[in-house]
């Protein structure tokens, strides 16, 4: 039997995190320049049930039965095979290869997950629809993060912008006029489950302060998203840099991402703020398309380990 190929992308949340694990509304689209890539060979002589998985990124190199059942893959096959009601997959290897780097808030958890799930589903024959495989990874997600609110699995599942709002159905968002990201990589890997947990505790110690700085992110979340559907880039700008300095007063900035977010602004771009968990991983900048690349080398001289710059229509 042939190969069997799945993808899924990383993504960037362009407005409201942390507020979103609130209830407040929060803006991501897909990076496609970075993916999650699955191949499944299957063994026609092993015994079936024999998965046996493989990450070049990770080092990993071990059958399904090895891992622990609450480890983030083992949980993708056993939740794959449960939704598609079969017991067990016959034998193949399913290797993993992602440009998406870890723990840097461009979703390469989710994105690894879905590929998994598209590729493993494709492998018995069937397809699972987006909503399905979002929600296998958002149970893959709760296990590693607790309280996840959700916009990582759903916007990597559709691989569409979107508009999110906890518990509610996503609203797909669509760009008025195309306009191009430049994300900065700090290289500091930040787990966003510590992050999350850290301001859970500081909004329950002080939970009026806390739901103001969530109610300003949401408003700031609804505003842009009015302007990115009508088209109106130059407002976005200055959305995002307001948003990063609330993220700022949610203690989940760090010297170097403030250090990239002022670079991006003291070069051409129009707006800049850290995106993701924060405390580490990758800072976004609006740019145009003719000052990306002035932005992404001052990025890089202030210490950025890499840029990507994408398009969000
Ligand atoms: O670090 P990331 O990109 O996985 O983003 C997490 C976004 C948060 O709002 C901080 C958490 C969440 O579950 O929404």
């Amino acid at each position: 039997m042939p190969a069997i190929t799945a993808t899924a992308p990383g993504k960037i949340i362009l407005f409201g995190e942390h507020a979103v694990v609130y209830g407040r509304p929060a803006i991501a689209v897909p990076v496609t320049q970075v993916q999650a890539k699955v191949i499944i060979t299957f063994e026609p002589t092993a015994a079936p049930g024999a998965v046996r998985l493989v990450s070049a990124d990770t080092g990993l190199d071990c059958h399904l039965n090895d891992l622990p059942a609450d480890h983030p893959l083992a949980m993708a096959v056993t939740l794959t095979a449960a939704r598609l009601g079969i017991p067990r997959f016959p034998a193949l290897r399913l290797m993993i290869n992602s440009t998406i780097p870890i723990a840097a808030g461009l979703g390469s958890g989710a994105a690894v997950t879905a590929a998994m799930v598209r590729a493993l589903s494709a492998a018995v024959g069937h397809t699972l629809n987006n909503e399905q495989i979002s929600q296998i990874a958002f149970q893959v997600d709760q296990k590693y993060h607790g309280t996840p609110s959700g916009i990582d699995n759903n916007v990597i599942a559709y691989a569409q912008p979107i508009y999110f709002v906890r518990g509610q159905p996503l609203q797909p968002l669509r760009a008025g006029q195309p306009f191009t990201i430049v994300i900065g990589n700090t290289g500091v890997a930040s787990p966003t489950g510590a992050v999350v947990g850290d301001v859970r505790r500081r909004w329950q110690a002080e939970p009026d302060h806390y739901e103001l700085l969530f109610n300003q992110i949401g408003e700031i979340a609804a505003q842009a998203r009015v302007a990115i559907e009508t088209g109106a880039i130059p407002a976005l700008g200055n959305l995002m840099t307001r948003n990063h300095a609330l993220l700022q007063s949610l203690d989940v900035s760090s010297a170097a991402l403030d250090r990239l977010v002022e670079t991006a602004l003291a070069s051409d771009a129009s707006g800049a703020k850290l995106c993701g968990g924060g405390r580490g991983g990758n800072m976004i900048a609006l740019v145009s398309p003719e000052t990306a690349q002035d932005v992404s080398a001052a990025l890089l001289g202030a210490g950025a380990v890499s840029t990507i710059t994408t398009t969000v229509r």
